[in-house]
């Protein structure tokens, strides 16, 4: 298959869905990226989903630049779209824009997401214009958990819905080759994707989106409590639960391992 790009997701606005995924791994990011995943988003959820924080804000660069080289080296076809953790481009452009170019020249990510409206256009632009591609993030937007006053869903009054479409057209304009809208309500994810001309990749924010985004836990069945808009494509907590069970009793009950798992002496050694 060809490889994605930004220029090909872009154009992929009004032509074909884009089925996008979290990844924190190589193996995971590998079987994605098998499947014809177009663009797998090394998440700063990677804090809560692998790391066990309570929240994103503990993520460092440090831990995304080795979560995104791992899934880079798992990853042939998918764009690879790393997350800026918080405060790796809030105190300032060049900062912002040294984190960013980290992750293309040391991770080998395509891309970088950030969060943040219209008020990120200059930075946007700036990274645009120095070859750093970026994903906006608009709605919920969780580095603002403590502003918002919890995960909640945003675009709830008429005026909020008209800011979204503002941000996202700003972000567009500014150059950003797709947006993330998370946790609206589907009019206001309608809107939005009928407002600005790239790509606008939906997580809970309806069906209209041009592509939807599924934190690859949620997916997997692995979360304990998922949003109401994450759907499960597959049990794998209860097999995993199951397979080490059945690796524990193997081993109390003496029936791991079999002859099968074990080494042969080689001739000399038998006698
Ligand atoms: O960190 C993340 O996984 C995200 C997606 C939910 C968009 O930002």
């Amino acid at each position: 298959m060809k490889k994605w790009n930004v220029a090909r997701i872009k154009a992929s606005k009004g032509v074909c869905k884009l089925p996008c995924l979290t990844a924190y791994d190589y193996a995971s990011a590998r079987l994605a990226d098998a499947a014809g995943i177009p663009l797998l988003l090394v998440g700063d959820s990677v804090g809560m989903t692998v790391l066990g924080y309570a929240s994103t804000l503990p993520v460092t660069m440090e831990d995304m630049l080795h979560h995104t080289a791992a899934v880079a080296r798992g990853t042939a076809d998918a764009l690879v779209v790393a997350d800026m953790p918080f405060l790796s481009y809030q105190i300032s452009a060049a900062e912002g824009l040294r984190n960013a170019g980290r992750f293309l020249q040391e991770a080998g990510a395509d891309a970088v997401k950030i969060e943040g409206g219209a008020f990120r256009s200059d930075l946007v632009k700036a990274f645009t214009q120095n070859g750093i591609p970026v994903l906006g993030h608009i709605g919920l937007t969780p580095q603002s958990v403590n502003v918002l006053g919890g995960y909640k869903v945003q675009g709830k009054t008429r005026e909020a819905g008209e800011q979204l479409v503002a941000d996202a057209l700003a972000l567009a304009e500014a150059g950003a080759f797709a947006i993330v809208l998370e946790c609206v309500p589907p009019d206001i994810g309608a809107a939005v994707t009928a407002a600005v001309p790239v790509p606008v990749i939906g997580v809970g924010a309806g069906p209209v989106c041009d592509g939807q985004m599924l934190v690859m836990p949620d997916l997997l069945g692995l979360t304990e409590h998922p949003p109401k808009f994450a759907k499960p494509y597959a049990a794998l907590a209860e097999t995993m639960r199951a397979a080490f069970l059945a690796y524990a009793a193997d081993v109390q009950g003496g029936d791991f391992p079999g002859p099968e798992h074990c080494y042969a002496l080689s001739g000399a050694a038998k006698q």
